[in-house]
């Protein structure tokens, strides 16, 4: 078999799925069943999950006990918190969470991906968010609660606080439009995992330490901090066009797939105008700026904002530190990895394993 070497897979297919689809050149989003992000952004949470995991949303009974099976499995074990407690001060938190999770889940009787897991793993990973946060604050850890929901608990355990409704909704916003995105490099990561027979947990793990890297879920800080040097830079099209003249990118925007605007960016575009209208300002005078550039410099492939570019200032407006910006990326997009994991594992279910060009010394001809 011939094999064309391919760096960064891109136009190569690897999977089936009926999990989501990314129609890139249209820049339409559709979740399971056909429902385009739009029509759902603003459901529950727990109503996504249940979509995404079940293949369709859940009656307002199934709801209620959905949301009562996540709120009994969001407390620590005592590995977690020896993990958590052992982690260096300082640590990113990415590597608090990724840690903390993995210690969670070395449990006897750890086995094939099932739906018990998906749940466990879902409901804990905003209790070990939270968990690293206080502790890195120096504050005591905050008890999940249950009769609260996913995003407001989530909330509750970092400030202590009934969470103002605006501010929950937001979050619940965010979490929704960033729980799934077909094949992206961390999804593909855990569907890896899976394909080599092993857990959900050690799939979430690996996927965590894929969205750290901001080339995918660290570009939601990269972007935030970008946008906050353009505020002080004496002029926002000196700020681009010598950035794009060093080299850099302009984090926030480009996509491997979108060739128009990401439609969760315009969701956020707009949450974000109410929840944070200081960054909101000096975001839009910037995104106007890069999309003129980007275009004229690559006219035949169009870079539009993506995802990243206005999360970091919904964030923010929620009440979130920059340097949490990804684990909170983590927290919405676990829906997807395990929904990923468990789709590859009922289907054939075989092992991802591409070839290699050989690039070493020229081999002596075989006799
Ligand atoms: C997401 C990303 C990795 C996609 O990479 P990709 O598929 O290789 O990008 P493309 O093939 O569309 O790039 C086409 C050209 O536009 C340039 N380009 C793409 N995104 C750019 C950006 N954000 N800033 C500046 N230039 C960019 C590339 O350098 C490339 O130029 P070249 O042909 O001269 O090398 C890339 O757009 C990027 O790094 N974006 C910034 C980080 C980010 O926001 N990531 C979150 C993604 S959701």
């Amino acid at each position: 078999m011939s094999v064309q070497y391919n760096p960064g897979l891109e136009g190569v297919t690897v999977a089936r799925t009926e999990i989501s689809h990314v129609d890139g050149k249209n820049g339409r989003l559709v979740y399971r069943g056909g429902h385009v992000i739009e029509e759902i952004a603003t459901r529950s949470y727990e109503e996504i999950i249940h979509l995404l995991w079940f293949g369709s949303f859940p009656s307002s009974e199934e709801l209620v006990a959905f949301r009562q099976q996540l709120a009994e499995r969001r407390h620590l074990n005592e590995g977690a918190l020896a993990a958590l407690h052992g982690l260096p001060r300082g640590v990113n938190p990415m590597d608090g969470l990724r840690t903390v999770l993995s210690a969670q889940g070395a449990q006897p009787g750890v086995g094939r991906p099932s739906i018990e897991d998906a749940i466990s793993i879902t409901a804990v990973v905003p209790t070990i968010v939270a968990a690293c946060f206080r502790r890195a604050q120096g504050q005591p850890l905050v008890d999940p609660r249950a009769d609260l929901g996913h995003a407001e608990n989530l909330l509750y355990m970092l400030t202590s606080q009934e969470p103002e409704t605006a501010r929950a909704s937001w979050l619940q916003s965010y979490l929704v439009l960033i729980a799934e995105h077909a094949l992206n490099p961390s999804t593909f990561t855990a569907r890896i995992v899976g394909s080599a027979g092993s857990d959900l947990w050690s799939a979430v793990v690996a996927a965590i330490g894929t969205l750290k890297g901001p080339s995918h879920g660290g570009a939601t800080p990269a972007a935030a901090e970008m946008i906050e040097a353009a505020r002080q830079a004496p002029s926002i099209s000196t700020f681009v066009r010598a950035r794009l003249e060093r080299g850099e990118r302009l984090m926030g925007f480009g996509h491997r797939e979108y060739r128009r605007y990401d439609p969760r960016a315009a969701i956020l575009r707009d949450l974000c105008k109410s929840a944070n209208p200081e960054f909101y300002e000096t975001a839009v005078a910037l995104e106007e700026t890069a999309l003129n550039e980007l275009l004229r410099r690559h006219p035949d492939r169009p870079n539009f904002t993506n995802v990243d570019y206005f999360a970091g200032g919904v964030l923010a407006g929620v009440g979130i530190p920059a340097d949490y910006f990804t684990c909170f990326f983590a927290a919405g997009r676990v829906a997807g990895w395990t929904a990923h994991v468990l789709e590859y594992v009922g289907q054939d279910g075989r092992i991802v394993s591409p070839a290699s060009e050989w690039a070493g010394p020229a081999l002596s001809p075989v006799e």
